[in-house]
């Protein structure tokens, strides 16, 4: 049965069930990845190439995992997470690192800082969330100085390929699982999945880049095609 919402509820939606399942979200991260999401989010803050002092956007910021990690490996720079979803930032905010991401409320589609601010902005699971994914692309690019980086980590729709029935296995029957013992008050673990199978393979997400007006995209896959991350240079 399918859970997704139409386009004019989807906002709404999402906003709400991620504010249902933020006090379990990053445990289901470890869970529904064994782990991997960990290293998912250490490569894609390589690839932002950050200077000293730079400033990091982390977009749809969620509990600031992707923004904590910048920190981690650059420890001078300012990083800043923005986030429509207001429970998911508190419980980012409540974490123990011993390190200071500024969260900022605002919607991904309207983002609320200057043009060519920042030296990179990411964005983690998120893109699949959006009403728009072009305006969203816009956005990011927007508000990154010339030459810095937008970077994308997202799933990939599942293939026919080999492992496709494990695969699908996998999303549809271990991931709700998964989410029904750890929140059985919501459908968001099956939103989750079928949201992936509706989103552009990695080179459409890659044309969507480059007519962003991104230069040099390219992508990498990991966990047998199910994850991309994307960068693209402005
Ligand atoms: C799957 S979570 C990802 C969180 C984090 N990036 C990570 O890597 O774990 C998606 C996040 O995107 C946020 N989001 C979705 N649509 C958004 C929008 N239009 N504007 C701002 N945030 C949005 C949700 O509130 C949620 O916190």
């Amino acid at each position: 049965m399918s859970v997704l919402p139409s386009l004019d509820q989807k906002a709404g939606y999402v906003n709400r069930m991620f504010a249902e399942i933020a006090p379990r979200y990053d445990l289901m991260n470890r869970l529904m990845t064994g782990g991997q999401d960990v290293r998912w989010r250490e490569e894609l803050v390589k690839l932002c190439e950050l200077p000293p002092h730079g400033r990091l956007l982390d977009v749809g910021t969620g509990t600031g995992d992707i923004a904590y990690e910048a920190l981690r490996q650059h420890p001078s720079i300012t990083a800043l997470g923005c986030d429509f979803t207001f429970e998911m930032m508190s419980f980012g905010k409540a974490k123990p690192t011993g390190r200071l991401v500024r969260f900022v409320q605002g919607d991904a589609l309207q983002l609320p800082f200057p043009d060519d601010y920042f030296d990179a902005v990411t964005s983690g699971f998120v893109l699949r969330n959006v009403v728009d994914i072009d305006a969203a692309l816009r956005e990011q690019r927007r508000v990154t100085r010339p030459g810095g980086k937008v970077i994308c980590l997202e799933t990939a729709p599942p293939t026919q390929a080999l492992l496709g029935p494990l695969v699908r296995f996998h999303m549809f029957r271990v991931i709700p699982f998964l989410g029904n013992l750890l929140s059985p008050q919501g459908s968001a673990y099956q939103y989750l999945p079928q949201s992936t199978t509706v989103f552009p393979e990695p080179d459409v997400l890659a044309q969507k880049m480059e007519r962003a007006g991104l230069k040099n995209v390219r992508f990498v896959t990991r966990m047998f095609g199910t994850v991309a991350i994307h960068v693209g240079t402005v």
